[in-house]
């Protein structure tokens, strides 16, 4: 049975115009006029993007002694109703755990995903069973890597873990990517807060400025080009670490930045809210950052020297978050965002003026798919590619507000904000999963996408280093010891 959707405007990364899209098995089989189908989705007056992906999840997760509210069920369900259809979410070992045994989990928790989805695996600890074990998840279609250098005495590696685990991922030509924060200045702040009584939300900002983010995000950078790798930053959220990021662009090192929907439409201030559940319900880690910070941010994404926008969706309840009441530390850091991602960022972003049509299909799917090696199968409205489309109404209107959401907790951090430009329908391989307001996707419809290492980008970088590292100079004579 095939299926037509008609009417409608296709944008991509880099094309807009008018044509039908035909669907059969999951896939686009024909784009053009007037094409026929068994069954008819109309697109009057809407876009026909690639459905987005989010490359930053955390579904399920065990973290600061409890587990993210949203699973791969109610996780899915938000993604899709905001018009995303492929989640990567990071599987991760707990210190000593191997990356096989933490993989067989996230194998288990995401047979109930609605979308197709993808993993990253964390490296939290370093020894042989971690190096060999790498090998055996990329070839399990795993080819990216992450490493915190934050939380400490928990998830952080040191540098010299670091730069090994670096130099394994440019053998196995996969790609790092870091949580960039200085973690051990973020203990020793937190410590000296907690002592001066600044036990309350506002000092989880306070121990994490821009500066560490900057060091850390500059350091990993270093480290990554000696290691001869690739590097993915996640969660940009400062003009220090978009400058470090920006500078080795420049310098020809391959480096690519992630700001977060959150850290692009959210301020500080919220920080400094009288009720304690609303400031923590925002801790999250890099905290909002100033109007200045924001602008960068804003800046990077048109300039194209920030490339992808995720959402580090690690959601909490109001309970959870208060397990830190009478000590920050102890607020489990994240916040929500799958179902917003795409309205938001349209409504800031497209219906502002700060970024094309085009430059939001490139930084919510295009350009993840291509970093990480899923594109044209996914990001792309071709024919042969996966019918993951969004069929997007740029009128339509809503109010976000938790009372209406997918996701599991009891409040959203965009909670009143208006936003225009909603999915009229999301497509997940060919099936509508999202359409009239309302779910209609099952549980377990999602698939695993396996992401081969040995990307374009790691090869080039491979052999660019291979030719030019350090060799001895071959001399016509040796002088005489001087002994
Ligand atoms: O606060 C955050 N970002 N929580 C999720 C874990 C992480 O650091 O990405
Ligand atoms: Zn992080
Ligand atoms: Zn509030
Ligand atoms: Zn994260």
């Amino acid at each position: 049975m095939t299926k037509v959707i008609k009417n409608g405007t296709i944008v991509t990364a880099d094309l807009t115009y008018k044509a039908d899209v035909l669907i059969d098995g999951g896939k686009i089989i024909e784009i053009g006029p007037d094409l026929k189908g068994d069954e008819v989705i109309d697109a009057t007056g809407c876009y026909v993007m690639p459905g987005g992906i989010d490359p930053h999840t955390h579904l399920e997760m065990p973290f600061m002694g409890t587990y993210s509210a949203d699973d791969f069920e109610s996780g899915t369900r938000a993604a899709l109703a905001g018009g995303t259809t492929m989640v990567i979410d990071f599987a991760l070992p707990s210190p000593g755990e191997g990356l096989l045994d933490a993989l067989k989990k996230w194998d288990n928790k995401s047979t109930r995903a609605h979308c197709d989805y993808s993993f990253h695996m964390a490296i939290t600890w370093w020894g042989e069973q971690v190096f060999n074990e790498m090998k055996e998840v990329t070839d399990r279609g795993i080819n990216t890597f992450k490493h915190f250098l934050a939380y400490k005495g928990a998830l952080m590696v040191n540098d010299d873990e670091l730069f090994a685990s670096f130099k394994r991922c440019a053998e196995l030509e996969a790609i790092p990517l870091v949580h960039a924060e200085n973690g051990d200045v973020v203990a020793e702040m937190s410590a000296k807060l907690l002592a001066e009584g600044n036990t309350g939300p506002e000092a989880h900002a306070y121990s994490r400025p821009s500066q560490v983010e900057g060091e850390a995000t500059n350091r990993a950078i270093m480290i990554a080009d000696m290691a001869g790798v690739p590097l993915y930053v996640v969660h940009t959220s400062c003009e220090e670490a978009h400058e470090a990021i920006r500078r080795a662009k420049m310098n020809g090192k391959r480096v690519w930045g992630e700001p977060l929907i959150q850290h692009l439409t959210l301020d500080e201030s919220e920080y400094f809210d009288k009720d304690w559940d609303h400031a923590a319900r925002r801790v999250m880690s890099p905290p909002f950052r100033n109007k200045q910070h924001q602008d960068s941010l804003w800046a990077g994404l048109s300039s194209g020297t920030l490339s992808c926008v995720a959402t580090d969706h690690c959601a909490f309840t109001t309970d959870q978050k208060r397990y830190g009441v009478g000590d920050f530390t102890k607020i489990p850091n994240g916040t929500g965002g799958l179902e917003d991602r795409m309205p938001m960022l349209w409504t800031e972003g497209v219906n502002k003026g700060r970024i094309t049509m085009n430059e939001f299909v490139a930084v919510t799917s295009t350009n993840i798919a291509k970093i990480l090696n899923c594109y044209p199968k996914k990001g792309a409205v071709l024919v042969g590619a996966d019918a993951d489309l969004v069929v997007w109404d740029p009128e339509a209107t809503k109010t976000i507000s938790a009372s209406s959401q997918q996701s599991a907790i009891d409040y959203n951090v965009f909670e009143g904000k208006e936003v225009k430009g909603l999915p009229r329908y999301t497509l997940s391989r060919g099936t509508v999963a999202w359409g009239d307001g309302k779910i209609q996707s099952t549980e377990g419809h999602g698939e695993f996408v396996a992401r081969d290492a040995g990307m374009p980008v790691t090869k080039a970088l491979s052999t660019w280093k291979e030719l030019t590292a350090p060799r001895p100079v071959q001399r016509s004579g040796i002088p005489a010891s001087g002994v």
